[in-house]
């Protein structure tokens, strides 16, 4: 047997017990040492007035340093296969971070099936991607950067290959004490994600005591989106204008892309998607799923023709009958739900 390592064996028990002492009368133990590494200052947020609370997983409690080393990891192309798209490039803070494409398009020019959602607001979710599929924002970030038509990388891989930059080591550390790893991939960018609050939109103003923050057009919109005529609130309630439902509005008559029912195989599922927020929807054309309806326009005739039949349409989406004058209104509206500060915050910018 190894002599060296016999004899610290045998010692081990003494060097732990000096090790305690010096902890104890010194205050120089290593485990102190680390957990003075930790920036642990935390990041202020404000839930808007109405909103529900967010709720964030133990141990990732939103501090400074967290949402600041998920901010540098979200702009960052490192985080796919050949280092050329990040998040970023997909989630754009001038577009209210959508990308304005019909579907995806990721690494190679791989045209990928969905619509790129916002990111705004997308702390309250509580469930992820358009079928719902994923529990929390720290394992859907695994997502994007494993899928073939987005990042095409792989967990283990990133880890290593972050691991071996001497900065992201650093922040890693300050941010949760530990080495750069998968958990503090995820944690971070989810961090930073749950920054992106908005609700400074005319509407906001408007229901705050400030009427002249919409205009009449945009005001008679809210009456009919709120009213039993259209009951787009049913699905879209304030203050996140949705309820989060997963339901088929009748987009196709056939689904190439079945939604839910990838998720659970039942076909009364076929067609069903998460119901997207509102809120800054004047910025992040085109719409659905797949991005098929290019404009709001278009968005307001298929509601106002009541879909187009599908077995599984929920029993709302029926023909509206809207006048002119009423889909002009309902799309001022929409517009009413857009917060120019999303554009301009330089803490969301890269
Ligand atoms: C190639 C473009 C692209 C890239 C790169 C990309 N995304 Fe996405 N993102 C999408 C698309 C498309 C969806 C919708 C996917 C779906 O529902 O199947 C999406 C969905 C999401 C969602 C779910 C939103 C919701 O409301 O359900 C989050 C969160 C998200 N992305 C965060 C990220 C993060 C974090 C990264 C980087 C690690 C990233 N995305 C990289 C295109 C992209
Ligand atoms: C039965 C629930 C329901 C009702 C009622 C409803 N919606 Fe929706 N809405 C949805 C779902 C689900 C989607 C996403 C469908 C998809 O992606 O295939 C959606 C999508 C949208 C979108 C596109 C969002 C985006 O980001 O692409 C807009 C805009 C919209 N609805 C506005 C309205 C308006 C205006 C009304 C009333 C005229 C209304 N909705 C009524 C459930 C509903």
């Amino acid at each position: 047997m190894n002599r060296p390592k016999e004899i610290f064996m045998m010692t081990f028990p003494l060097i732990l017990l000096l090790g305690v002492l010096s902890c104890l009368y010194l205050e120089s133990c290593s485990a102190k040492k680390e957990i003075q590494l930790i920036d642990s200052e935390p990041y202020p947020i404000e839930i808007p007035k109405g909103f529900p609370d967010i709720k964030i997983p133990e141990g990732n409690e939103l501090t400074k340093a967290r949402v600041a080393l998920g901010k540098k990891l979200f702009f960052d192309p490192i985080l796919s296969v050949d280092s050329s798209l990040s998040c970023g490039s997909c989630h754009l803070q001038k577009n209210a971070f959508t990308d304005l494409r019909t579907t995806s398009i990721g690494v190679e020019g791989r045209v990928g099936p969905r619509n790129t959602p916002s990111l705004v607001n997308v702390a309250f979710n509580p469930y992820f991607f358009f079928e719902g599929g994923s529990p929390s924002l720290e394992a859907q970030s695994l997502g994007p950067i494993e899928t073939f038509h987005e990042m095409d990388f792989n967990a283990a891989l990133l880890t290593k290959r972050l691991a071996a930059d001497e900065h992201y080591q650093k922040m890693a550390q300050e941010a949760y004490g530990m080495e750069m790893k998968l958990f503090v991939i995820v944690s971070a960018l989810a961090s930073f994600e749950r920054t992106l609050i908005s609700a400074n939109s005319p509407y906001d103003r408007a229901i705050n005591g400030d009427s002249s923050a919409m205009t009449p057009a945009q005001w008679r919109g809210k009456e009919l989106f709120f009213s039993d005529h259209t009951n787009c609130a049913s699905c879209h309630p304030a203050p996140l204008f949705t309820n989060f439902s997963i339901e088929n509005i009748g987009l196709e008559k056939e689904y190439q892309d079945k939604g839910r029912y990838r998720v659970t195989l039942k076909n009364e599922d076929i067609g069903k998607f998460k119901t997207p927020g509102l809120r800054n929807i004047g910025l992040t054309a085109p719409y659905m799923h797949d991005g098929s309806l290019e404009s709001l326009d278009m968005v307001i005739e298929h509601f106002n023709v009541g879909g187009l039949g599908h077995k599984n349409q929920h029993p709302l989406i029926r023909p509206l009958d809207l006048s002119d004058h009423q889909k002009k209104d309902l799309i001022a509206f929409l517009h009413a739900l857009t917060d120019q500060d999303v554009l301009l915050k330089p803490e969301w910018a890269p």
